[in-house]
């Protein structure tokens, strides 16, 4: 079994359950995940660093010490149900292509870092790509520190605590990047479906999570006539529904809610209050804003005619990221001398390299995912094509490098 293969078969085990992986930011089988890329760069002799959020960074020297690195990497945490290759794919064959390179003899005149993004899921702390925003500048470390999970620990305790925390590895200093490489599967099926097996991205998708808020009036359900409620759950199922129809109207978008807590909870009282996640996504940032039109028109109705009260927090915003046009092309270039066809993609799915891409040249690497499923425990890419894209990373690293 190659090493890609074995090292991701090994981080699987990291928050492994019956439907799928488990691995939030700070936890005990996350802080595993990173302890163990450590160690796989330890053993190729990269001088390792951590910065005060907790992004990981493994670095291979070059000719020239004093120029910015390359950063190549991706991210270890995994959504509730995730599978094995998302983010852990692009991390693990970030140090595999530089010990391709190692092996080669190939030496870069940058230095070139594998990188280990912490939090990029948002799904234990509210942010989504949190690692790679706070390295970027985007959002401050005292913001991220202050975030709290569901149960009110802050991101700060949590990196301060034993089990899950930072690890204990010199402090970073580096804040410049040459150019930054994302490796990732597609995690949709329009690979699988052209019969390729790389895909160069075009652009990430733009998207905005927020959290909704439905206040209303709890009741006895069996004594309070339909006509006197002011039912929390009915009000916000009417907003769920009408961003629904907007999205479908608006064509080429997408909005999600994965997560509603309806209180008080039991089943013979009225919901008094829902509070919902919202995930809304386009290429195209007027469709993102209908969507957003539709929730605050919902609103608007359901206040006069239920009674309720609506809260909306926007919790952060990505606008539609094109990848950087040279990097893209070296990509090209890579994938071509290697005699696989590329075609350009877009990224349906957030990606670190949004962020990145705000203070750096940034490109991705698509391999297929089967059937087009992550995000769930059925996610798979072909060993195959798991070792093509290290493979085709490594050289894109040197065709970079130039
Ligand atoms: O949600 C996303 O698109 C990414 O997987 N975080
Ligand atoms: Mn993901
Ligand atoms: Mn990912």
């Amino acid at each position: 079994m190659s090493s890609v293969v074995q090292r991701l078969a090994e981080l699987a085990e990291f928050g492994k359950y019956e439907y799928g992986i488990n691995r939030g930011l700070a936890t005990p089988q996350e802080r595993k995940a990173r302890e163990l890329f450590v160690k796989w760069a330890s053993e190729s002799a990269y001088q390792l660093t951590q910065d005060p959020i907790g992004n990981l960074f493994a670095r291979r020297n070059g000719s020239d010490p004093a120029a910015a690195p390359i950063l190549v990497g991706s991210h270890l945490d995994t959504v509730p149900t995730g599978g094995a290759y998302d983010g852990a794919y692009g991390v693990v064959a970030a140090l595999c292509a530089l010990e391709q390179l190692d092996s080669e003899g190939v030496e870069t005149r940058h230095p070139v870092e594998a990188v280990a993004w912490v939090g990029e899921e948002g799904s234990r702390f509210s942010i989504g790509c949190l690692g790679s925003a706070v390295f970027a500048r985007l959002t401050s470390l005292d913001e991220a520190y202050a975030l709290r999970d569901e149960s009110g620990v802050t991101l700060a305790d949590a990196l301060a605590s034993p089990d899950g925390g930072l690890l204990d590895l010199p402090q970073r200093s580096e804040q410049r990047v040459a150019a930054y490489l994302e490796l990732h599967v597609e995690q949709g099926p329009v690979l699988e479906a052209a019969g390729v097996h790389l895909g160069v991205v075009s652009a990430i998708t733009g998207q905005i999570r927020y959290r909704a808020v439905v206040e209303g009036m709890s009741g006895h359900a069996g004594t309070v006539p339909m006509d006197r409620r002011a039912d929390a759950l009915s009000a916000a199922s009417e907003i769920v529904l009408a961003m629904e129809e907007a999205a479908r109207e608006a064509g080429g978008a997408v909005v999600t809610v994965g997560r509603l807590v309806v209180e008080p909870g039991g089943t013979n009282v009225i919901p008094a209050r829902v509070s919902f996640s919202i995930d809304n996504r386009s290429p195209d940032v007027s469709k993102m804003e209908a969507i957003e039109a539709a929730f605050h028109a919902t609103a608007e109705k359901v206040t006069k005619e239920r009674g309720v009260r609506v809260m909306l927090e926007k919790l952060d915003v990505h606008k539609p990221t094109p990848m950087n046009e040279e990097l893209r092309a070296a990509l090209h270039r890579v994938c071509e001398a290697m005699g696989q066809q590329a075609p350009d993609v877009p990224s349906g799915a957030g990606h670190d390299a949004m962020c990145i891409a705000k203070i750096a040249p940034a490109a991705m690497l698509f391999v297929p995912s089967i059937g087009g499923h992550s995000h769930v425990g059925q996610e798979r890419t072909a060993d195959a094509d798991l070792e093509l894209g290290v493979a085709a990373l490594a050289r894109a690293i040197e065709e970079v490098d130039k």
